[in-house]
């Protein structure tokens, strides 16, 4: 093979970006901007692959962007939480730079473009590679013995465990074929191991994605064969870098040493403890910015505790190293400026962050010096040692890492039952696991499964709010079932219905469905997809599926929505009229009692300015303009000056809620006439 041409390699996490995407853009792969960490998909928590916003177009539920897309995605998994810092390349935020086919080129032009790209573009040595290839994908395996020339003692075979990619238990998944980087090729062909993270770091990942799994684990051959892969950029930092793991790159380094200036200690001369403590500061701050730039706030469910729990982390770990006053807002700010070039949303949402952060740090310390009074008690009755479920429960409700119960417990000559700590915390994660598969598999699992069998459900609520309508499918107390009768909770879809589906910030519509001496009481709506999910309870009655019923709508509620919807567009028009033509649309929510509108501006809005917004849209309301709504192309409504939300995906048809002379949105929500 000839020597690689001698041009300049990329070196920063920037350069690296960038070089990947235009090395595919060039190859006619159109480039897609980050999607949000919260994804448009009900059965994850967070975007944990570059494929996740892609997910609806592998399985043919969506229309491609393109046949061939590249994109860099902010992705977050957790499910290695305890591994971050420890090993070299673990983290909870990371980006995957990616390159998709969807139905157009496969394997063989996948693996010689990722093989260029290794080579050619970040200048790897061939020496340097071994790849990955699953057990019984013979033809990758030709393909890169005989078309690319690797050694065949450098591809190694793996079984479904490591070389069978998929996005969660079902979906979209395929065989995989994986590139790693060899620190130490002086050791030879010989014995590879790859799990040897000493030796060998992965870098790049191609999924062969061919096949749908379902809830029951069946493989269905998807309509088309697709490419879906993922470059850790982090991991190829630390590569062109030539730094000893992921956190001393460029992309994570400026954080640890900010946060070593705040604890007045020097990385390069801590003990492993003390890197470690840095390295977990330096992942979870990037995590913890990036989470509530794209709107998660602390909470105590789903990925407000997600946040919660990072955030908790950092503080615990500033701690150890010495940091005993509020430091996160100074650890978002570097955050910030570390990815503002590359997320400039960052920027726009600063003061929303540093609020977070600033705030639930604050209710922590609260919390801390709650855990420490608990512990005072505890020694205060002198025992013998300091029990597992005792240490457990600091660590647990108050947030007391291990170390420091240990510390306290040592300064009153005291030692800690570590086995029973160990014990308690396995029962915790048990009882974790448990929940969390029973709600993944029984309601949600139930539901998705019965939208994903469904039509998309035609929605009459526009025109009226009673229509004739058609029971599709059910869902009785967590389970798909035939039949409900009084008393249960169920989930139903309709043919088609009155009942406005959740979506837009608008909540769903509540109402009654009522036929053949039955009566459900509908309690929310919400989509999936293009699904409309009814959520509610048979009062009487029962109710099978093909039962007919007359859906009707609570009038009442959907009017005070509607109002709430239409003064929500007129509260944007007067803010881009009074504060600011540049403000943009950052999320809603349009309620029965109250709406509430949330936009991007860098700086506060003034008590005069509110003053005057409210005269000026209480004029708007008492002229009672005539409201006109239209359906038309994309282009032609933003030629009209149509105003759109930012990072909003819209079809090619789009509808139109005019006030004349007033606003003009794109928006699929209803209105007052
Ligand atoms: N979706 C694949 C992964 O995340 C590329 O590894």
């Amino acid at each position: 093979m000839a020597a690689a041409p001698r041009r300049a390699c990329p070196r920063t996490g920037a350069e690296i970006r960038a070089a990947f995407l235009d090395f595919y853009e060039q190859r006619g792969h159109q480039p897609i901007a980050s999607a949000s960490l919260i994804p448009d998909d009900p059965t994850v928590l967070l975007t944990i692959a570059g494929m996740l916003p892609f997910k609806p177009v592998f399985l043919g539920q969506q229309q491609r962007p393109a046949a061939r897309a590249t994109s860099s995605q902010k992705c977050i998994r957790t499910n290695d939480i305890e591994n971050v810092g420890r090993t070299a390349r673990h983290h909870t935020f990371f980006e995957m730079l990616g390159n998709f086919s969807f139905g157009d080129y496969f394997k063989e032009q996948a693996i010689a473009w990722a093989w260029e790209l290794s080579t050619e573009v970040f200048g790897l040595s061939p020496n340097n590679l071994v790849v990955s290839v699953f057990r019984e994908d013979e033809e990758a395996e030709a393909i890169w013995r005989d078309g690319v020339g690797v050694n065949p003692k450098r591809i190694i075979r793996l079984d479904e465990a490591d070389n069978f990619w998929a996005s969660g238990p079902t979906g979209p998944c395929g065989p995989c074929s994986e590139i790693y980087y060899d620190f130490k090729p002086e050791l030879g062909n010989d014995g590879i191991d790859l799990e040897d993270d000493s030796r060998f770091i992965e870098f790049y990942n191609l999924v062969f994605m061919q096949y749908n799994r379902d809830a029951g684990g069946t493989l269905t051959p998807l309509a088309a064969r697709n490419i879906d892969t993922g470059l850790g950029l982090e991991r190829m930092a630390q590569i062109l870098q030539g730094v000893p793991n992921n956190y001393e790159t460029d992309l994570i380094y400026p954080l640890i040493e900010t946060a070593a200036q705040l604890a007045g200690v020097d990385y390069r001369a801590l003990d492993t403890k003390g890197k470690t403590s840095l390295k977990v500061i330096g992942d979870h701050s990037r995590a913890i910015t990036q989470l509530i730039c794209d709107g998660v706030t602390a909470s105590n469910l789903g990925r407000g505790y997600i946040l919660r729990r990072l955030l908790r982390r950092v503080v615990r770990h500033g701690r150890l190293l010495g940091i005993d006053r509020p430091f996160l807002a100074a650890m978002g700010e570097a955050s910030i400026a570390l990815m503002q070039a590359a997320y400039p949303q960052l920027l726009e949402r600063r003061e929303v962050i540093l609020a977070e952060l600033e705030r639930e740090e604050a209710r922590f310390l609260e919390t801390l010096e709650r855990g420490e009074k608990l512990l005072a008690e505890v020694l205060a009755a002198r025992p013998k040692q300091i029990s597992g479920e005792q240490a457990f429960e600091l660590y647990d409700t108050y947030g007391f890492p291990l170390e420091l119960t240990e510390e306290i417990a040592e300064e009153h000559g005291l030692t800690v039952d570590l086995a029973g700590f160990e014990a308690a915390m396995e029962a915790q994660r048990q009882r974790a696991k448990a929940a969390a598969v029973s709600i993944d598999l029984t309601l949600q699992g139930a539901i998705e499964q019965m939208a994903a069998a469904a039509e998309a459900t035609a929605f009459k609520g526009y025109e009226a709010l009673e229509h004739p309508s058609c029971v599709l499918a059910l869902v009785v107390n967590g389970e798909p079932a035939e039949q409900a009768t009084a008393g249960d909770t169920v989930q139903l879809v309709l043919d088609s219905t009155p009942f406005y589906g959740e979506g837009g910030g608008q909540v769903g519509d509540r109402g009654v469905l009522s036929g053949d001496g039955v009566i459900v009481s509908i309690e929310g709506v919400s989509r999936n997809r293009s699904v409309f999910v009814h959520s509610g309870q048979i009062e009487r009655g029962s109710l099978a599926i093909g039962a007919l019923v007359t859906a009707r709508v609570d009038g009442a509620c959907r009017r005070r929505a509607q109002a709430n919807h239409t003064a929500t567009h007129l509260l944007q028009a007067a803010l881009k009229q009074v504060v600011d033509p540049g403000i943009g649309q950052a999320g809603s929510l349009v309620d029965f009692d109250r709406l509430r509108f949330d936009f991007h501006c860098p700086r506060a809005v003034t008590p005069a300015e509110l003053e005057q917004i409210e005269a000026l849209i209480n004029g708007w309301i008492s002229e009672a303009h005539t409201l006109q709504v239209a359906e038309m192309a994309i282009e032609q409504a933003k030629a009209a000056g149509a105003v759109a939300m930012f990072g909003e995906k819209y079809a090619d048809v789009v509808r139109v809620v005019d006030v004349p002379g007033v606003s003009m949105e794109l928006c699929g929500g209803t209105h007052v006439a």
